[in-house]
């Protein structure tokens, strides 16, 4: 049976004996039904998976969107002073167009994955320059060929006890907290086409630390909007962690409406779910990891700014949870919607079922000229 026969035997409902959306068109897959409700849907791919020709055929089936792993951070672009390298990045780039699929660009500012030379080289002197000058050149280089780019990843972390939650982050040491608008400014020159997206994790789920982050990013994201600094959306990373009990998504359902408030498109951008607390039993783990995206997706998806949806990665083999620490029973994690045989999981089901349920919104659009 081939994967397309097999998704539409498995789908919706079929084993309890009624029709199924699959059953009236075969066909569908993620892509195809999250067209149908204007939403872009994919993940993000390594260079290694590339190589992979099941994986790339799969890739191309599912997703409408993708965004490289590792391949435009810094330490993979700019791995010397005077030395950019493309090639990986390009080869997503060449992949996407082949298949009529955006890509994300990610990211172009982070306190991680950067090269020994610039933690050597970089001082409060020449920063400014040394950011500009990366941003100019990788987004340039890719002008006109990014859907929206990650400017600044991850730049909030109430621990670090800085004003407006800021992390302590090499270049907020550096630049102090004008860093951020340094980064935008230069995005937006050199690729106009580009949404600007900032981007960051632990803005979900129901807990004070995640409430904490989600007043400091709205803080972020408002003063931003008042000093006319471009920025166009924001991206909800997305890492989520199941546990027994349900979530309620208040907190979240409160942010979201203030960031529509803010005229800002959102993205889910790598979203996956950590079974670490969960029990062994596959089955049982894999019912609990679906729960968790079932519930995550209707809620985000009922705000309507929300374009696209991303999962950091696509199938389990490949999971950055599953080249961290390992379980406490040391199985292999099952945070994405294929496995590791590129068999579609539950998680997978509820994704579709949840996109197949969601409100339909405008497409994404580009920046507003000027
Ligand atoms: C992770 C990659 O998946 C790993 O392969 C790499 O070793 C570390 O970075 N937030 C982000 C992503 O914005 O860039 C991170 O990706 C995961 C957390």
């Amino acid at each position: 049976m081939n994967r397309r026969a097999f998704l539409a035997s498995t789908v919706l409902g079929l084993s309890e004996g009624r029709a199924s959306v699959a059953q009236q068109t075969p066909e569908i897959d993620l892509r195809e039904v999250a067209k149908r409700k204007n939403l872009l849907v994919g993940s993000a791919c390594s260079f290694r998976e590339l190589q992979w020709p099941e994986f790339t055929q799969l890739l191309a089936e599912e997703a409408s969107i993708v965004v490289p792993e590792n391949e435009m951070k810094w330490q993979a672009i700019h791995p010397a002073p005077d030395r950019y390298d493309f090639r990986r990045g390009d080869a997503l780039v060449a992949f996407a167009q082949a298949h009529g699929q955006l890509v994300r660009g990610h990211n172009l500012c982070w306190h991680e994955a950067n090269p020994a030379w610039l933690l050597q080289t970089a001082t409060p002197q020449n920063a400014a320059q040394l950011l500009t000058d990366h941003i100019a050149t990788v987004a340039g280089h890719y002008a006109g060929k990014i859907h929206s780019w990650d400017v600044v990843n991850e730049a909030i972390h109430v621990e670090d006890g800085l004003p407006g939650g800021l992390r302590s982050s090499l270049w907020y040491r550096l630049l102090g907290a004008r860093y951020i608008d340094l980064a935008y400014q230069a995005a937006r020159r050199a690729d106009p086409h580009a949404l600007l997206t900032y981007n960051d994790y632990d803005l979900e789920q129901d807990s004070p630390q995640h409430e904490l982050k989600r007043r400091a990013v709205l803080g972020l994201l408002r003063s931003m909007r008042e000093r006319n600094v471009p920025i166009d959306a924001l991206g909800l990373q997305s890492h989520l962690h199941a546990s027994l009990q349900p979530y309620r998504w208040r907190g979240l359902h409160r942010f979201l409406d203030e960031v529509e408030g803010l005229q800002l498109q959102v993205f889910v951008t790598e979203l996956d779910v950590d079974d670490t607390a969960l029990p062994s039993d596959e089955r049982e783990r894999d019912r609990l990891v679906a729960r968790l995206y079932r519930e995550y997706l209707h809620n985000v998806l009922r705000h309507r700014a929300v374009k696209a949806v991303l999962t950091w990665g696509l199938c389990d083999r490949d999971s950055w949870l599953n080249w961290r620490q390992r379980r406490p029973d040391r199985l292999p994690r099952r945070p994405l919607p294929f496995d590791a045989e590129l068999r579609p999981t539950p998680a997978y089901f509820a994704m579709r079922e949840e996109i197949s349920r969601a409100p339909s919104r405008t497409p994404w659009h580009p920046p507003a000229a000027g």
